[in-house]
């Protein structure tokens, strides 16, 4: 097997000279998100592997350890310590009506075949911060169906959860999110729909209380409407 000498991922300090075996190092981390998927249930192990590699070590580094498999040992004896490399592995970018194109059709093609149900449900699987919940509720309250509809909203990472339920946005997006409202089809004015708050735009709270609204992790649900946890 070839030996190379090579910087070992992470903080971008100057790296320690140390022998780095990347084919080990790759059964290490495939052997790892294994062990994840098995014992947690979360599932990497099709994720972007100098992605995950990145990540992983920057966790490893933290903890002061020096191999994937010493991470291993934590992660798969210490829960805490896989909620810790969750935060880590989850990417969380978002925006409002981000792929405004996808909003169009959806109003043009999709919006139609909805009117025709009396109860709609929509599922948002890795909802992040909540924007695109958000982007979902101005639509369907746009095209009258917002009363009909239950949007449920789940993610793995706790923490963009609790983001999501707050509603509360950076400002300094606001002009970002007004251009996509508008090229998704947006019919009103998009600063109708927030208010400067809390140090951030605070969206508007029907949007999550007319309707049943849920964030959730695995079979633990949040309820907007009824601003409580239940059990999907
Ligand atoms: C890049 S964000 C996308 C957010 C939003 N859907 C959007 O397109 O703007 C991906 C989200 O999916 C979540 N996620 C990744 N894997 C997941 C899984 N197996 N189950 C639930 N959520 C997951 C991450 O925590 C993250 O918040």
């Amino acid at each position: 097997m070839a030996v190379q000498v090579a910087e070992v991922p992470g903080t971008g300090a100057e790296p320690e000279r140390q022998t780095f075996k990347p084919d080990l190092e790759r059964i290490e981390i495939e052997l790892l998100l294994e062990g994840i998927f098995r014992h947690y249930g979360f599932d990497f192990r099709a994720y972007a592997y100098a992605s995950i590699r990145r990540r992983l070590w920057k966790r490893i580094e933290e903890e002061g350890l020096s191999s994937v498999s010493a991470l291993q040992e934590r992660v798969l004896h210490e829960p805490e310590m896989m909620e810790k490399l969750l935060l880590d592995l989850s990417i969380n970018v978002t925006a409002m009506f981000r792929d405004p194109g996808f909003y169009c059709t959806f109003r043009e093609h999709v919006i139609p075949l909805l009117r025709t149900y009396p109860f709609i449900r929509i599922w948002h699987a890795g909802c992040s911060t909540g924007e695109e919940v958000y982007s979902m509720a101005m639509l369907l309250r746009e095209e009258g169906l917002y009363d009909r509809a239950r949007i449920y909203a789940t993610d793995i990472n706790e923490v963009v959860l609790q983001r999501a339920k707050a509603g509360i946005f950076p400002l300094e997006r606001m002009q970002e999110y007004t251009d996509n409202y508008i090229r998704a089809g947006g019919t009103r004015s998009f600063s109708e729909y927030y208010t400067a708050k809390y140090g951030g735009a605070l969206f508007d709270q029907s949007l999550t209380t007319a309707f049943s609204t849920t964030v959730s992790r695995c079979s633990e649900c949040w309820c907007w409407a009824a601003r409580k946890h239940c059990v999907s």
